[in-house]
């Protein structure tokens, strides 16, 4: 079956006009490999109208023909659903601008402001204004103080003039994450701020928590009666390209992906359905979730492990290690995986392990989240199976949710069944949805919903300075540990899925991880 909701008169009901959106960090690569491509997309199926100006900032110099052209090469490549249209560019490409400023430099950012209001005066704009920083976040704090100098920063009572999106990472820790937000919110109000997490803004994502309160059948289980454990795997089989290395060695996963990303994963698995689906209620209730996640061992070596991978083997060929790669210090101890064991402790979730792993160079690029259920009560349908003269019990599998985020979006069920035959034999089904079958609409980027939501004012897939400060406060002791001199990560081999003390930690309990295979 197929459902159609994606009518044209439902977009243009929901058109963004006159609107001036500048990217600081402009000649940088998520600028042209996301938010290029996604503000196209928006403005090719028209919830962006014709009235807007597109600005990249950066200091190096580069004429606007130079910043069109590039993008357009980019566009090329990275448009979703292959869908490049020379004459829709085009139209595009007449509001898209760049200039070239030091984004931290005051004196600079006024100059920016007059440019700016000149390419607005032009094109008739007079609308609200968009700042995206995705510069080096380093440059955060500098550069809202400088939109400040530079009167960029509306007065209290017109601040929905002005909305500052941040990319990640906010902040390298609590302390610092702290800091920025003290010194921008003397500057910005709460609701001028947009956090970015671009998995908040990914189709699966979403439809957790539609899934969980959406169907009376599920939410009933997901507590500590039902569930054995969770498991969120976030993998990924790229390495260090396009220079990646040099911001990857400040990071490392844990920072990258684990405390952001996956965090969010596990806060809309976790939480309590909100009183409202509304921004503020969202967030209160994954806050709860965060505020009650705790470790689930006293010292750091029992309850994480931290990986790095080493030479392997990928597709046939060979694929060098982590130490090897460009931009990469000698004898970097940064961790390109974790796998971690953690607690909820709250009502519906004490005592259910929460099992967390991300890596670079892994097996496959997969993201899951699989809620694995408890066995039945009684065991009624133990059979023996026999393969020549081997012989086993097999019992009922437990009934297992796979959430699959990426690729071939998804949500399985895995059940018991009957085999056809004379005896009672178990063998576990899965019953699934797919999107690509049951929908006939392309699954929308992370950054075209997002920055339509920063353009219509709609926080709730962005997170809140709080939820960001309690996702650092429960990872600070890994930083802490891992940063220690005498700190080693494993080594794994490039395309494994991790170091075997990864699986270690869910053996201990019996368990072990889903290694999926994927099949695009
Ligand atoms: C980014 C990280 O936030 O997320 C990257 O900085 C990572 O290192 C990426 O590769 C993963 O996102 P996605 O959407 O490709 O799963």
């Amino acid at each position: 079956m197929s459902v159609h909701l994606h009518s044209p008169a439902l977009s243009q009901a929901n058109q963004i006009d006159d609107v001036t959106i500048l990217i600081f960090g402009g000649s940088g690569d998520l600028t042209a490999r996301k938010l290029i491509p996604a503000l196209y997309q928006l403005r090719r199926q028209r919830f962006l109208g014709e009235r807007f100006l597109v600005t990249g900032v950066a200091r190096r110099e580069k004429s606007h023909d130079a910043f069109q052209a590039e993008m357009e090469e980019a566009l090329r490549e990275h448009a979703s659903n292959g869908s490049f249209d020379g004459d829709t560019w085009a139209a595009f490409a007449r509001n898209l601008t760049y200039l070239s400023t030091d984004v931290s430099s005051p004196t600079e950012l006024k100059r920016l402001h007059d440019d700016v209001l000149n390419l607005e005066q032009e094109r008739g704009l007079t609308g609200r204004r968009i700042v995206y920083l995705a510069t080096a976040p380093q440059l955060f704090a500098p550069s809202v103080a400088a939109l400040a100098t530079a009167d960029f920063i509306p007065p209290h009572d017109a601040r929905d003039r002005l909305r500052v999106v941040f990319e990640k990472p906010y902040g390298r820790d609590l302390q610092s994450a702290l800091e920025l937000t003290a010194s921008i919110s003397t500057l910005l109000a709460e609701e001028q701020v947009y956090r970015i997490d671009h998995y908040l803004g990914k189709e699966t994502v979403q439809n957790i928590l539609l899934f969980r309160c959406g169907n009376a059948i599920f939410e009933p289980l997901f507590n500590r009666q039902h569930v054995d454990h969770v498991q969120i795997t976030v993998a990924e089989s790229q390495g260090m390209e396009r220079g990646r290395g040099g911001y990857y060695d400040s990071s490392g996963a844990l920072r990258d992906v684990l405390q952001n990303h996956m965090l969010q994963l596990l806060c809309l698995v976790a939480m309590e359905p909100p009183a409202l689906f509304e921004a503020e209620y969202i967030r209160d209730e994954k806050l709860k979730v965060l505020h009650a996640l705790a470790p689930a061992g006293k010292t750091v070596n029992e309850w994480a492990v931290a990986g790095q991978y080493a030479t392997g083997v990928i597709n046939g060929e060979k694929a060098r290690g982590y130490i090897d790669e460009e931009n990469i210090p000698p004898g970097s101890k940064r961790e390109t995986f974790v796998a971690l064991e953690c607690r909820i402790d709250n009502w519906r979730w004490a005592g259910v392990p929460f099992y967390l792993r991300t890596g670079k160079r892994l097996a496959e690029r997969v993201s899951e989240i699989i809620v694995q259920f408890k066995h039945p009560p009684l065991n009624l349908f133990s059979t023996i199976e026999c393969d020549g003269s081997i012989c086993q019990v097999v019992e009922a599998r437990p009934n297992r949710l796979v959430f699959r985020i990426q690729p071939e979006e998804s949500i399985s069920l895995r059940f018991s069944a009957k085999r056809p035959g004379m005896q009672y034999q178990v063998q576990p089904v899965d019953m699934n949805f797919n999107y690509k079958e049951s929908f006939d609409v392309a699954v929308p980027e992370a950054y075209e919903r997002l920055l339509l939501d920063v353009m219509r004012g709609d926080s709730t897939l962005f997170t809140r300075s709080d939820e960001l400060e309690a996702a650092w406060k429960f990872v600070d002791p890994l930083l802490a540990a891992w940063e220690d001199p005498t700190h080693s990560p494993h080594l794994y081999s490039a395309g494994s899925w991790g170091p075997t003390e990864s699986d270690r930690l869910l053996q201990r309990a019996g368990r072990s991880w889903r290694n999926p295979v994927v099949n695009v």
